[in-house]
């Protein structure tokens, strides 16, 4: 039987209080939706539904690289109202799985055992005993153990708000039988909203409700406020924190790890508190990341050293390399192996040859820096001329003394030296000493202004 996956996040957040759809704001550097999107993929559905409402527009324009087929409610009225708006889109015959863009832990596997739950016609909702149930669901039982209705805490007495058996929103129901129980909803209740829960109520009374457990209650938690979607958070990175330790990572601090993408890492990886790691990371065996990193798309080799403090992008960092503390690296540079690159070291567009050093203070971008070169303390490439930008290129074994500017288009020529405080503007030869600066004079005699005398004449 065909899979059909119904996604509802046309919620408005009001619990957010927030200018953005609720579903966008991000979970592990993902907004929620895609995760929830990535969670219904696993399951290969032959469609996924979106059903998007509250500043849909905006929804759609941030997330065009979705495969899925959106559905809009123009009218909030409720989950069971979204479902139906999805409705005449989804196959006949189809089984149909209705998932909610604000529950973005969901696993594949509860809901590969919830579709099973379902094939025979029943409607399968996957429920959990919270500790703290508020704000749920609440699922009502008769007496001998069967599901009779679900009832909104809004709608709930006291009586139903003890019950800790929450409904988690998730259902699973062969396309006929929902579409029949979805046209008898009304929206009788405390917020006038035609409630998907209703079809609960409704197969409960031909018998044909069944529920399962999911296989961890942090899959199911939902996000309705930002301290919600804070401590998920957390679970999300506890969970990360924990696949990587068993793969060999150290983390000084497990709860002080923030992964916003994904990474892949060798052994004897360490990792020190504060670090955020964003995008595509890859790591190399016996890497060292010192504590307050930011890493964004960067692949670091072998044994290479990024000490505290560092943030780099979109880069690729040679082995046994030394980054930092302080230092700054941009997008599209390469750095070979055997590079140290020390404090207040800024990098941008760049390649760096083996076994280079730019040890402090300096900017060297757009520039092909070859191996074995020595760049001194607070040396810049002058790559920008206000309008356009500008290649330096130096030679393999090359020695740029402390202080010099290269303004760039400029080539410094293998071997070559270049003189402390020089402002090279011409390309530098191969193996000779170039220097531009001013010939150091003393002028014999020349006395200084003497403040005292001058304040004695006022
Ligand atoms: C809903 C359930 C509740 C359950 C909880 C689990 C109903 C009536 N209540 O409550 O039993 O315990 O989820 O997290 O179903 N949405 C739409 N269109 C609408 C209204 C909502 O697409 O008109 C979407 C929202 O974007 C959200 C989801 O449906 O993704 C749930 O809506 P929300 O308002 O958060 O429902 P809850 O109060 O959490
Ligand atoms: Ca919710």
């Amino acid at each position: 039987m065909d899979l059909n996956v119904i996604i509802l996040a046309a919620g408005q957040g009001k619990r957010m209080r927030t200018a953005l759809p609720k579903v966008l704001h991000r979970l592990a550097g993902r907004p929620m939706l895609e995760h929830v999107v990535d969670a219904a993929r696993s399951l290969e559905p032959a469609r996924i539904l979106v059903v998007y409402g509250h500043r849909g527009e905006q929804l759609r324009q941030a997330l065009p690289h979705l495969e899925v087929q959106w559905v809009e409610q123009s009218d909030r009225l409720g989950t069971g109202h979204a479902v139906q708006q999805a409705m005449p889109l989804v196959d006949g015959n189809a089984m149909v799985l209705v998932l909610y863009a604000d529950v973005p832990m969901i696993e594949t596997a509860t809901l590969s055992r919830l579709i099973d739950q379902a094939r025979d016609g029943a409607l399968a909702v996957v429920t959990a005993r919270l500790a703290d149930p508020s704000g749920y669901g609440r699922i009502v039982r008769d007496s001998a153990g069967h599901i009779m209705r679900v009832v909104e805490e809004r709608d709930a007495d006291d009586a139903v708000r003890a019950i800790d058996e929450i409904n988690t929103g998730i259902l699973a129901a062969r396309a006929d039988n929902l579409a029949r129980w979805l046209s008898r909803l009304d929206n009788r209740n405390a917020q006038a909203e035609f409630y998907l829960t209703g079809v609960i109520a409704m197969a409960a009374a031909e018998g044909r409700v069944l529920s399962i457990t999911p296989v961890s209650n942090e899959g199911i938690l939902g996000v309705n406020d930002r301290m919600q979607l804070a401590a998920l958070e957390r679970s999300w990175q506890r969970r990360a924190a924990e696949r990587l330790m068993n793969n060999g990572v150290t983390l000084l601090d497990p709860a002080r790890f923030d992964l916003r993408g994904e990474l892949n890492a060798g052994v004897d990886v360490v990792i020190d508190v504060n670090v955020v790691l964003e995008g595509r990371i890859a790591l190399a065996d016996g890497v060292y990341v010192g504590p307050n990193v930011v890493l964004r798309d960067v692949t670091v080799g072998e044994a290479t050293r990024i000490e505290a403090n560092c943030v780099i992008e979109r880069a690729d960092i040679g082995a046994r390399c030394r980054v930092g503390p302080f230092a700054r690296i941009r997008p599209e540079t390469v750095i070979d192996e055997e590079v140290h690159l020390g404090n207040f070291v800024e990098i941008k567009k760049s390649t760096i040859g083996r076994g280079s050093k730019i040890n402090h203070l300096s900017y060297v971008g757009d520039a092909k820096v070859g191996s074995e070169v020595n760049i001194g303390a607070g040396t810049i490439t002058c790559n920008y001329d206000g309008v356009g930008k500008y290649v330096t290129v130096i030679g393999d074994r090359a020695f740029i003394g402390s202080d010099t500017q290269l303004v760039a288009p400029v080539t410094v020529g293998a071997g070559a030296y270049i003189g402390a405080g020089s402002t090279i503007t011409r390309d530098a030869p191969p193996e000779e000493l170039t220097l531009s600066r001013a010939p150091q004079e003393t002028r014999k005699g020349w006395k200084r202004k003497n403040r005292a005398v001058k304040t004695g004449e006022q």
